[in-house]
């Protein structure tokens, strides 16, 4: 089964290629020659998630899903939250949205943190979400290699560690991504 993931990024792909059944093929935008970048201009994850999916189904008249992510840090009232990709500007650089969480969470005592990821899928026409939540905290430095975006600032709850210090299947064991992808990959079993 040939399933559209409405995204270039290829970090994310493969995390959920690592997950999905065997029987499931995943296309990403790129794979379907599909170059231009759909626009977020939803105020929650789950429209811009929605924004995503359906645009991909306008174009292809295929199943596909779409997810968007937030970090939600408690001390920062929830941002950057649904504008986390563009936290330091336009330019989406990972680096320096991190150098600007560091900054804003400088003295800051409680560093609590939660990722939160909202799939939409169309599914024969229909909509479906799913979603899912990792909490954990900011570390003060960055730390590991792995992983993308805020992958080295963030440790999930009984961790030591940051996201980027772990391999791809040890941040799928409780990644927001990899719990909301569960559920969806529940609704097709
Ligand atoms: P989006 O879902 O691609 O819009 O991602 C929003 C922002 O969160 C971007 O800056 C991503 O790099 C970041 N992000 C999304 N998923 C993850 C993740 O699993 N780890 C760390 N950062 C992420």
């Amino acid at each position: 089964m040939k399933l559209i993931f409405a995204s270039h990024n290829e970090n994310k792909a493969k995390e959920i290629r690592s997950l999905l059944p065997q029987h499931i093929e995943l296309l990403t935008l790129s794979d379907m020659q599909l170059l231009e970048e759909i626009p977020e201009t939803a105020d929650t994850l789950e429209g811009n998630a929605l924004l995503k999916a359906s645009y991909v189904n306008d174009r292809f008249g295929l199943n596909c899903f779409a997810d968007d992510t937030g970090l939600e840090v408690h001390a920062l009232n929830g941002a950057p939250g649904v504008y986390s990709a563009r936290y330091a500007g336009s330019s989406k650089d990972p680096e320096a949205n991190i150098a600007l969480l560091l900054k804003n969470l400088a003295n800051v005592e409680d560093r609590s943190a939660r990722f939160r990821t909202s799939i939409a899928l169309y599914w024969n026409g229909e909509q479906h979400f799913f979603d899912g939540i990792v909490n954990g905290h900011i570390s003060k430095i960055r730390s590991g290699s792995d992983g993308f975006g805020y992958d080295p600032v963030f440790i999930p709850e009984n961790s030591t560690r940051t996201f980027a210090e772990m391999t791809l299947q040890e941040k799928n064991q409780q990644s927001h991504r990899a719990r909301a992808l569960e559920k969806m990959i529940d609704f097709f079993e």
